[in-house]
């Protein structure tokens, strides 16, 4: 696992933004794991920025997003598909036929079958990640059965506080989600975490110091693979200590 500091949530956004690009233009229809959330809005403007420039096209990427919440459609707002498109998807050159989106309305069971049909079938070369304050990779909640195929889960209450500003008064935030598993995360030939902000410098510095693998910290895992890579921002630097952490720890 490496870590890069940046000096500001700009900085680490352009670091990986290059980073995709040099691999969507060095590479055969790469498949990009695709994440939602607040953490990497200021990357895919970045993303969206360059391509305005002519300096990327997406239309032979292939991408899979790691979840979606049960019960909303791909139309609704508060969807993740509706945050690619939003953000990405719809302001790029992406083809949809490359796309690969859970559907959060569709029969559960067949839904994770087409999910991990997907999966099997193809290898990720770069997964980006968040993560969550308790932990979670994806809706990897911390849990005692950890290494799964694409599977339903339950959100963890602390995952419902943490995202239910993004609803406003009136909308139910769902509490069931289909998220890629742990296993198929861990499979990705290259892992690209981002974590902003002193709300993620306890999980960082948990990530960074605890020296166990721990179901209970899901992101633990990655402690397993060198092919993994966390950007971090001088805020959240400072915050957790983490280059005391780290100095102390070689
Ligand atoms: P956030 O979510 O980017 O909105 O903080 C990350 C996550 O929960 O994985």
């Amino acid at each position: 696992m490496k870590l890069i500091i940046s000096e500001t949530i700009n900085d680490s956004s352009e670091l990986v933004a290059q980073k995709i690009i040099s691999l969507v233009n060095s590479t055969k229809n790469p498949l990009l794991g695709l994440v939602t959330g607040g953490t990497v809005v200021p990357l895919y403007a970045n993303l969206v920025k360059n391509y305005e420039q002519g300096k990327v096209s997406f239309s032979e990427i292939r991408t899979v997003n790691l979840d979606e919440y049960v019960g909303l459609d791909q139309k609704d707002h508060q969807s993740f598909a509706f945050f690619m498109n939003q953000h990405l998807f719809n302001k790029t050159n992406f083809n949809s036929s490359n796309i690969f989106l859970v559907d959060g309305t569709g029969q559960i069971n067949s839904e994770l079958e087409r999910f991990d049909n997907f999966l099997t079938n193809n290898i990720i070369d770069l997964q980006l990640l968040g993560i969550g304050t308790n932990g979670h990779i994806g809706f990897n909640e911390p849990s005692s059965t950890f290494i799964l195929p694409p599977h339903l889960v339950s959100l963890a209450q602390e995952t419902i506080n943490s995202n239910s500003h993004f609803f406003s008064e009136g909308e139910v935030m769902p509490t069931q989600a289909i998220t890629m598993g742990i296993r198929d995360i861990m499979r990705a030939r290259e892992v690209v975490l981002l974590a902003f902000g002193k709300a993620k410098a306890n999980v960082i510095h948990r990530l960074f110091t605890e020296t166990c693998v721990d179901p209970n910290l899901p992101c633990s895992i990655l402690k397993l693979r060198d092919q993994v890579t966390i950007y971090i921002d001088r805020e959240l630097a400072t915050e957790t200590g983490i280059e005391d952490c780290l100095s102390f720890t070689k």
